[in-house]
């Protein structure tokens, strides 16, 4: 994520999505969180975002009605967060363009944090390092140190804890998000923990390979089958997904989206055709994506 210098002096973000190709959970912590183990990729699904000078405040426009603007806003806690943390007393006017659906465990919400904490840092001239961003950004979510510099990461912890991972072809793939949404605490609640928890291994060594075969049989959420329980939506796009040529699919994070890995750019493009013939519940959106 670079922020790029408009002519009118404001910068601009783009701030990917991401997918988990493997996540499982390997406990409960006394804080309440999980520790778990996942592979994140960033896709080229971005919302845009425009920092502005502006007097003293904070302020956040976008231009989704639906999204709210205030102080729960994980853009604005971020903007806060970097004022309280350096002293800093600028202001700035934030818009943000919605390109990623929200409560689709596409870590949306995250990447516009992120991408806040690396806008301001170069807007408010702060200076600080991305040790010191990812330090911030652990505090607003657990996926947004990811964010701040990764394309593919091994991450453990509650998620904060990066290795990242060499990408050898970016992957092709089909993303799917019906009408409803999952809360991602409700979904987490709902969590039986396994006995025993897969180590991901072989997926983690398909990927640094590039073999989208392989990957595509090892993929797996560990979450996937607590958010069926509680969104009839997504276990139906499933079973359409599986009676297409995809590779494999999986459900993202906490869900609600969906996606189907392709063979390469081609397949995918038979992939969207062979979409059209199924019968995917009201309201479903989908679009062709890569990995960065
Ligand atoms: O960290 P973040 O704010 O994105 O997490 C949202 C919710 O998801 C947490 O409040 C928690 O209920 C759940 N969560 C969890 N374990 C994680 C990450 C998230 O239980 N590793």
């Amino acid at each position: 994520m670079t922020p790029s210098l408009q002519t009118d002096g404001s910068l601009l973000l783009l701030a990917p999505a991401k997918l988990n190709l493997f996540l499982e959970i390997l406990g409960k912590r006394p804080d309440g969180y999980h520790e778990l183990s996942t592979l994140m990729v960033a896709i080229n699904l971005c919302d845009e975002i425009i920092f502005r000078p502006h007097r003293a405040e904070i302020l956040l426009s976008c231009d989704t009605p639906e999204l709210a603007v205030g102080a729960e806003n994980l853009v604005v806690k971020a903007a806060q967060l970097l004022r309280r943390s350096t002293g800093c007393q600028d202001g700035v006017a934030i818009h943000l363009r919605k390109k990623i659906p929200w409560a689709a465990g596409l870590g949306g919400g995250s990447s516009d944090a992120a991408a806040t904490l690396l806008g301001l840092n170069r807007l408010w001239k702060l200076n600080l390092s991305v040790v010191e961003l990812k330090e911030l950004g652990s505090q607003l979510g657990s996926d947004v140190p990811f964010f701040l510099g990764e394309n593919a990461a091994w991450c453990t912890g509650r998620g904060e804890i990066l290795e990242p991972l060499p990408a050898r072809i970016p992957l092709h793939l089909l993303l799917l998000k019906p009408a409803s949404g999952c809360d991602t605490a409700a979904v987490y609640r709902n969590l039986k923990l396994p006995p025993n928890p897969r180590s991901g291994q072989n997926l983690r060594e398909a990927f640094v390979v590039g073999d989208a075969r392989r990957l595509a049989a090892e993929m797996f959420n560990r979450l996937q089958e607590s958010a069926f329980e509680m969104n009839s939506e997504i276990q139906a796009i499933l079973a359409e997904l599986s009676r297409t040529s995809a590779l494999g699919c999986l459900m993202s994070g906490s869900g609600s989206s969906l996606f189907a890995v392709a063979e390469d750019e081609s397949h995918s493009e038979r992939l969207a055709a062979e979409l059209q013939n199924q019968k995917l519940p009201a309201g479903t959106r989908w679009w062709r994506v890569r990995s960065l």
